[in-house]
């Protein structure tokens, strides 16, 4: 029932589990001295300093531990999700610590002001594992199996949710699949396909509903690795700071990418 909820979603929510909950009490002050550390900052701070980007900053081990800290490994009704539905036996990421803060969006020096409106107004919406390539253009990059989001604070829904357009993994599946078909797969990587993306997204944005996904701490969400998503401005009245972590790992590192568009 979940397993068919998310395979035509892209996206599935997973509510309380007591596992994840430990994990994301241990994890938020190892997250927070990383949000706080002035290399860290000056690296992934963006948008005016309203949202902190952090990929790949949390200092945890294949299971998700951070032993030393106290972080226990990663466990519970995601990671069952994952092993079981998804089939996927991976070793974890260092998570990305994605951190907003009221007023997200504001304007950034290296950020154009077509691609702040598109921030704005389209919550940036972009497929991960596809990458800017030469300003505007894109190519395939980066493979990840999914991506799981792991709350660390308890925020209000409109405090910069993350958004999902459901069903916009099979159009951008259905759409990657013709423009690749006569490429031979190692040279997907090579490919330029600005074009197809970009028609596809605005099918997505006609065809799909867009959903804002909030979640507590001890809940957790999966997104479909094809799905097209991004993150909604800040449109809460109260303050604090948004706080999640992402963990995308690629479960078949060095493979060429047919797997990342024909698994289910
Ligand atoms: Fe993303």
């Amino acid at each position: 029932m979940d397993a068919a909820r998310f395979f035509s979603s892209g996206w599935i929510r997973f509510p309380y589990d007591a596992s994840v909950a430990e994990w994301a009490a241990r994890a938020r002050p190892i997250a927070e001295a990383c949000v706080a550390d002035p290399v860290q900052r000056a690296r992934w701070l963006r948008c005016g300093g309203t949202w902190f980007v952090g990929v790949n900053v949390f200092p945890n081990d294949a299971a998700g531990a951070v032993a030393e800290a106290g972080v226990p490994p990663l466990a519970g009704a995601p990671i069952d999700f994952v092993k079981n539905v998804l089939g996927l036996d991976v070793a974890l990421d260092r998570a990305q610590v994605s951190v907003c803060w009221p007023g997200y969006p504001q304007p950034s020096a290296g950020e154009s002001e077509s691609a702040f409106r598109f921030r704005r107004d389209r919550d940036a919406a972009h497929v991960d594992g596809i990458r800017r390539h030469e300003g505007r253009r894109r190519r395939l990059g980066e493979a990840h199996g999914f991506i799981l989001g792991v709350p660390l604070t308890e925020t209000a829904a409109e405090a910069a949710p993350l958004v999902v357009w459901e069903g916009s993994h099979e159009i951008i599946r259905r759409a990657l699949r013709a423009r690749l078909n006569d490429v031979p797969e190692e040279r997907w990587i090579d490919e330029d396909i600005t074009e197809t993306y970009v028609a596809a997204r605005r099918e997505c944005f006609d065809a799909c509903r867009r959903v804002t996904v909030h979640a507590r701490p001890g809940e957790a969400y999966l997104i479909h690795r094809l799905a097209l998503h991004g993150v909604a401005p800040w449109a809460a009245a109260d303050g604090g700071e948004r706080m999640i972590a992402y963990f995308r790992p690629d479960p078949f590192p060095g493979h060429a990418r047919r797997w990342w568009l024909e698994r289910p």
